[in-house]
């Protein structure tokens, strides 16, 4: 039974596992940042503090366990803000030592490859594993749980990134990536013809600050008095559609190339819905399979976490017990 914590940008999340199950996962995100345009890491990190110990209990409630049915801690300490990863190790480090427990770090990223899992235990390697959030835009190539390779990732700006800055571009509040997907739904996404960054390229990477950077000079060019109702779902819809199209068009010849015929996607950008039915519709097309995680298991959450913290303790049950590991802030490695 593992006990995991979740705590590397502004959602705080507990999760209980038991044999890859997820018996709780409590998700508390900050949205009070939304007033700042964006996260203010120093209040991120005081916020985790004040609601960790409380979820920790919800989540224990939640799943009928006792702290004495715990048997290990799994905790993200990278990649992330650097005071939020520490809230949460030091609060992980705290609950396995009072308790006698091992403690297992984990890396955030691996947990989104592998959550596709949580949905899905009979998924089968290899597997096609893109990665798209807030801060990440990554492709990978899975072998097995501790196989994989990065084979492609973004040049600039990550694909929710690029929805929050043009969210903010047409006034949009922060996160803007559920708000263009929400105006996107009465626009028309043909409307407007936006740039699809690298989409012929022969690569796997991704670009996205240019179609941010044409989406301001349109504005201005087109809407200096302001956009109504029905341009702004015409350009979140246009917009959306110039990213999703992208993102379909990398992923599926990333699997065609490799002859794969699975595909996960994860990370906050895949609770959109636009890409999830065009994913859907296009991987069916060509023979693939393409699992969306639901909702829960998308956004950052502690129930990835501990998935792959039970994996890790049960390959090697010995080696987790010390507390001396640190965070690091640092962004995807290329190669494990
Ligand atoms: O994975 P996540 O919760 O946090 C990290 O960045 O690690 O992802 C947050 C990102 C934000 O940029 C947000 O705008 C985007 O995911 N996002 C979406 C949607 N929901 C969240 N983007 C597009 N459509 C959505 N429905
Ligand atoms: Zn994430």
């Amino acid at each position: 039974m593992i006990l995991a914590v979740e705590s590397s940008c502004d959602e705080t999340s507990v999760a209980i596992v038991n044999d890859s199950q997820v018996l709780s996962n409590v998700i508390s995100s900050q949205y009070f940042h939304s007033k700042y345009g964006g996260v203010i890491p120093e209040l991120a990190s005081r916020a985790h503090l004040k609601t960790i110990s409380k979820i920790t209990k919800e989540s224990l409630n939640i799943a009928n366990v006792q702290i004495s049915d715990i048997s290990a801690v799994a905790v993200t300490n990278s990649p992330g803000l650097a005071g939020s990863l520490i809230v949460g190790t030091s609060f992980a480090k705290g609950f396995a030592l009072s308790n006698r427990l091992p403690i297992i770090p984990v890396n955030h990223i691996e947990g989104h490859l592998y959550s596709g899992f949580l949905q899905d235990s009979s998924i089968k390697f290899p597997v096609i594993s893109m990665v798209i959030s807030g801060g990440h835009t990554a492709i990978f190539l899975v072998n097995s749980f501790n196989d994989y390779t990065m084979i492609g990732s973004t040049k600039d700006d990550a694909a929710g990134e690029a929805f929050d800055k043009i969210a903010k571009l047409i006034g949009l509040d922060y996160p803007g990536g559920p708000l263009i997907d929400k105006y996107a739904k009465n626009g028309n996404p043909q409307k407007y013809d936006f740039p699809r960054p690298m989409i012929y390229e022969n690569n796997f990477n991704f670009s996205f600050s240019g179609l941010k950077t044409s989406v301001r000079y349109f504005i201005h060019k087109n809407f200096p008095n302001g956009i109504s109702k029905t341009e702004l779902n015409d350009i979140c819809a246009s917009a959306q559609q110039a990213i999703v199209d992208v993102l379909v068009k990398k992923v599926i010849n990333a699997a065609k190339k490799n002859k794969i015929n699975t595909i996960i996607i994860s990370g906050g950008v895949s609770s959109n819905t636009k890409l999830r039915s065009d994913l859907n519709t296009i991987s069916t097309k060509n023979g693939i399979k393409a699992i969306a995680p639901e909702l829960s298991y998308c956004v950052d959450n502690a129930a990835m976490i501990g998935f792959i913290g039970e994996l890790k303790f049960n390959e090697n049950p010995n080696f987790y017990n010390s507390l001396t590991f640190t965070v690091n802030s640092n962004q995807l490695r290329a190669k494990k």
